[in-house]
């Protein structure tokens, strides 16, 4: 397998269901990812090196995923420059989903974390994609491939739905 370009990270074992989604997406697409879990509160240093080394151990995107006090992907923002994708997650310990989203999208001004739905790890892992595609034109190619199976799919409902199934 070639060297992961995308980091998935999660904040337990518990945002792994959700997290999934974001592996599932890349391994459609066949870029190479590595998963794991670095919680921001249970291991800080862990998360330290981790976001430190990202770009020398190759990666080019992370994705970054947790819930309630989910400092996860803004604390990684801040110790890396490379592009950070957060997944607020309905967790266990999330009172109803909005501190999630609010504790990854409330960023302060210069640290940036690009925010996806409540549990939309498959749209992250899509986003990471397109910040590859944006060089890559095999990778380009195939998100291509997918946008256009998108369309096929809402039109095959279509017409089933006019042929009344
Ligand atoms: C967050 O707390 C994790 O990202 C997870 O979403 C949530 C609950 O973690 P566990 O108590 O299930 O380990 O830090």
């Amino acid at each position: 397998m070639d060297k992961p370009q995308i980091g998935i990270i999660m904040g337990s074992k518990s945002d792994l269901p959700i997290m999934q989604q974001a592996a599932d997406i890349l391994t459609k697409f066949e870029i190479p990812f590595e998963l794991t879990v670095v919680s921001a509160h249970r291991t800080p240093e862990r998360m330290f090196t981790y976001a430190k080394e990202a770009r020398a151990n190759g990666l080019r995107v992370i994705i970054a995923g947790a819930g309630g006090a989910a400092h996860l992907p803004g604390m990684i923002a801040s110790l890396t420059s490379l592009p950070v994708i957060g997944v607020p997650i309905k967790s266990s310990n999330s009172i109803d989903g909005w501190d999630s989203v609010l504790s990854i999208l409330q960023m302060p001004g210069g640290v940036p974390v690009a925010t996806v739905a409540l549990d939309g790890a498959k749209n992250a892992g899509i986003l990471a994609a397109q910040i590859l595609g944006s060089f890559n034109p095999e990778i380009a190619a195939k998100l291509d491939a997918y946008k256009t199976s998108l369309t096929a799919d809402v039109m095959d409902s279509v017409r089933d739905m006019e042929k009344g199934e």
